[in-house]
């Protein structure tokens, strides 16, 4: 298949785009900078460069702003809109123009589109909660969800929070225990939805390739844990001090608004979709994800 991937730059693409090159595709990757094209994969600057007779398979929309990279200030959360909702707006708008539409859209969403929801089981039917990384996801689905109309077999993809080395949110959060620090925000009794990148790749080869699966599916792990959970199983892999909170004051004062709704509360999202569809885990539990992460780090320092 002839795959374009939005932001495939990114920390999901590091990982996606190999896979896919392996499987036998051929790529060509949106990106806002310049880089050197391969045999099998071409970068563009602008949509208007895909040819006009040999368009995408398939699309996998994956740019955007990262949500916990900056404070929220009111220019970045444009940027974060932006982004995003436009960015899929103007994509969807040109395959609805094209003469030959891809068969296949993947799109990125998050699970903050639930809000927060305290111990609540969350699968795809669930209401959406409110705030802005709520509605963010919401018009950002919604966008997508104009390719079904279209014909297109379209998957939005509801991710958690994406673990892997070299980069996503596990970098920062390893960052106090390699100081020896364990910690968790506010209570830690919130829910943190995760998934290991490599079952993210995973899930995207097998969406791609079910030409009967279609709608909404998270991509979690099926066993989400709490902050404090999640500390203890990083703590297994440093040697840290007894575990203890960053108070809630604390997070809201260094981090403003995004500590509230992306680390002082969380969702125990449920990945029902997926395993309904037959889709199997590679690391299910996340002591078995973080310690195949720390494991595969530790080889590449070997000599
Ligand atoms: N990683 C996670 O834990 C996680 C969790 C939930 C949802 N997601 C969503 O999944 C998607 C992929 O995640 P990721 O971690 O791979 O993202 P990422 O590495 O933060 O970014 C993906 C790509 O988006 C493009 N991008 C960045 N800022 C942009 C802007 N202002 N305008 C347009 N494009 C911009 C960049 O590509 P170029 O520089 O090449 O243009 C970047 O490589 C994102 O939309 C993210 O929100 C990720």
């Amino acid at each position: 298949m002839h795959i374009l991937i939005t932001g495939g730059t990114g920390f999901i693409g590091q990982a996606l785009v190999p896979r896919l090159l392996q499987a036998g595709h051929r790529i060509s990757i949106l990106s806002r900078s310049q880089h050197r094209d391969t045999s099998r994969c071409t970068y563009l600057r602008s949509l208007e460069e895909l040819p006009a007779d040999s368009g995408p398979d398939a699309v996998i929309n994956l740019a955007g702003a990262s949500l916990a990279g900056k404070r929220w200030t009111r220019a970045y959360k444009e940027e974060l809109v932006a982004s995003r909702v436009q960015g899929t707006r103007a994509l969807v708008d040109h395959f609805a123009d094209s003469a030959q539409r891809p068969r296949i859209l993947l799109s990125a969403s998050a699970i903050g589109y639930y809000g927060a929801r305290g111990d609540e089981p969350l699968t795809e039917d669930a209401a959406p909660g409110s705030g802005f990384a709520s509605q963010l996801c919401q018009d950002w689905e919604a966008e997508a969800a104009r390719a079904a109309e279209l014909g297109i077999r379209t998957c939005l993809l509801r991710l958690g929070v994406v673990l892997d080395s070299q980069g996503g949110a596990l970098k920062e959060m390893a960052l106090p225990f390699r100081f020896g620090v364990a910690s968790w925000p506010g209570t830690g009794y919130q829910y943190l939805s995760w998934i290991h990148r490599e079952d993210v790749v995973a899930a995207m080869g097998f969406l791609l390739e079910k030409d009967d699966l279609a709608g909404v599916f998270n991509l979690t792990a099926p066993a989400p844990v709490t902050q404090r959970e999640f500390c203890q199983a990083l703590q297994t892999h440093f040697r840290t001090l007894p575990g203890m909170p960053v108070p809630s004051p604390v997070m809201r004062l260094l981090l403003g608004e995004m500590a509230g709704e992306l680390l002082l509360t969380g969702q125990r999202v449920l990945p029902e979709a997926l395993q309904r569809a037959g889709f199997r885990f590679r690391h299910p539990a996340i002591e078995d994800a973080l310690a195949a992460i720390f494991d595969a780090q530790a080889g590449d320092r070997l000599p």
